[in-house]
């Protein structure tokens, strides 16, 4: 069995202060570490805080994005080995809004996914398709190849590790999910295409998320589908009542 991974990511929201108190209200309130995981994707600037905030809950602590190298003079950037060092154990790699924003294409996010193996982070690597490419029937293809490149080059026991973020670029912060039943059937696109180029076996242990507004409202149909093992969550995880409650649905 797979265990659930419920995300959220912050994105540019949120103060110090803020997130401070948001760790706060939720320590108590983490299902234990054996039922689900717990991440919170918060900006740079305050992961360190937020580490040493959870460190008594299961709450785990997470990146939105790094660098591919271990150092170097890339200013603004931040590595994976800095990540590690403060005990962040989870990064995003390829979010669309990284591609749309920020150039980051299928091939970068693949030289993040391996430098986060290298040091001992779990990538969550997100794919998805534009309404573009849905309404013209290409929603697998598209997935499929970003699949096929964003993993391009791991070992088997790396994709038992791996993370994948289904997140169709037309349902995030829109407020429109894509129906439980289209969700788990890309979901299932992307763990055959996974098991076509690995072993069985390894595409079975993979987990894989769905995002793209979801919410308490939605969260239970979602999480109810085989291929669909937890959620990565914007605007629904910055209220810690909204987030507890995402929890205790995949817990
Ligand atoms: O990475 C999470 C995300 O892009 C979805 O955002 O606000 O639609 O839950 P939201």
């Amino acid at each position: 069995m797979r265990k659930p991974i419920i995300a959220g990511n912050w994105k540019m929201y949120k103060t110090a202060t803020e997130a401070k108190q948001f760790v706060e209200k939720v320590n108590g309130l983490v299902p234990a570490a054996d039922k689900v995981d717990a991440v919170v994707c918060a900006p740079a600037l305050f992961l360190a805080q937020l580490v040493v905030s959870a460190e008594n809950s299961p709450l785990q602590i997470g990146a939105q994005t790094m660098s591919e190298q271990d150092e170097g003079a890339y200013t603004g950037e931040i590595s994976p080995v800095q990540l590690t060092d403060i005990g962040v154990k989870y990064v995003i790699i390829g979010h669309s809004e990284r591609r749309q924003y920020f150039n980051e294409t299928d091939e970068s996010a693949n030289q993040k996914v391996k430098a986060a193996f290298t040091h001992g982070l779990v990538p969550i690597l997100c794919v998805g398709e534009t309404l573009e490419q849905r309404e013209n029937g290409e929603t697998g293809s598209v997935v499929e190849a970003q699949v096929e490149k964003g993993v391009a080059g791991l070992t088997e026991q790396q994709i038992t590790q791996l993370v994948i973020a289904y997140e169709p670029i037309w349902a995030i912060g829109t407020g429109k999910t894509a129906t439980a039943e289209d969700a788990n059937e890309v979901c299932g696109i992307i763990r055959k295409k996974v098991a076509s180029l690995y072993q069985n076996e390894a595409a079975e242990q993979l987990r894989i998320q769905y995002g793209g507004s979801v919410k308490p409202a939605n969260v239970d149909e979602l999480m109810a589908m085989e291929h669909i093992d937890g959620a990565l969550v914007g605007g629904a995880s910055l209220e810690a009542e909204s987030f507890v409650k995402l929890l205790e649905a995949g817990s």
